[in-house]
């Protein structure tokens, strides 16, 4: 039988190679097994427009004005058609990057701060998680796991050491400035202990969501 509760909406941050998509994934099949209604997404994409966007965005050379516009745009679209309508339907949902990416990276990381914290009250102020979970790694950790990875790279996984430092900087300073939302996970623990950290924390915030 399901375990019957009301709808809520958890986003998963920090650098590439922080392991949080995998503790998320885990965290999705965990409460699953547990008879949650959960429901796992990504950012960019998510919905049927905003998978379109993820790719422009990969493919193309854009301008930093450009990339925050669209990624704010592809959040428009999975905001309204699958975030919103899935938390009415009472699902836990698990989102793999959200707003606090936009400000790490295109605020942070390509200086439009002004412009990002705009565009973040315009989509998505009716939309902000319970909380954020926060993977917080170290550059070097963050980097051996990359290099492990034999998957892809796009055109935003090449970025430059500055760029990926002023990244950090900027979950940091988020971190900061969201005590109650974000959620610092230490990212640096073997993966492992990552998921078991994330599952206790995950079972103690489902027991506030019963009726
Ligand atoms: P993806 O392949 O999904 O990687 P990851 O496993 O790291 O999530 O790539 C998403 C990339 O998009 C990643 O480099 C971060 C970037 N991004 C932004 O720059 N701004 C945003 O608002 C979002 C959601 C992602």
């Amino acid at each position: 039988m399901t375990n019957q509760h009301k709808g809520a909406f958890i986003s998963f941050e920090g650098a590439d190679g922080s392991g949080k998509t995998t503790a998320s994934k885990y965290l999705l099949s965990y409460l699953q097994e547990k008879g949650h209604k959960v429901f796992w997404t990504r950012e960019p994409g998510g919905s049927e427009l905003a998978e379109r966007i993820r790719a422009l965005l990969f493919e193309y050379d854009m301008s930093g004005l450009t990339e925050a516009l669209l990624f704010s745009a592809a959040r428009a679209d999975h905001i309204q058609k699958v975030i919103l309508p899935k938390i009415e339907e009472g699902y836990i949902v698990l989102c793999d990057r959200y707003v606090d990416s936009s400000f790490a990276y295109q605020a942070r990381g390509r200086g439009f701060y002004n412009e990002v914290l705009t565009l973040e009250a315009m989509v998505a102020a009716n939309c902000m998680p319970a909380h954020t979970l926060f993977f917080d790694v170290t550059e070097e950790v963050s980097e051996e796991r990359l290099a492990q990875r034999s998957i892809e790279q796009n055109r935003l996984d090449n970025e430059k050491k500055e760029f990926k430092r002023r990244v950090f900087e900027g979950y940091h300073e988020r971190l900061v400035s969201n005590p109650h939302r974000m959620v610092r996970i230490d990212a640096n623990k073997p993966i492992v202990q990552v998921c078991a950290d994330v599952t206790k924390w995950m079972d103690k915030f489902v027991e506030t969501l019963q009726y």
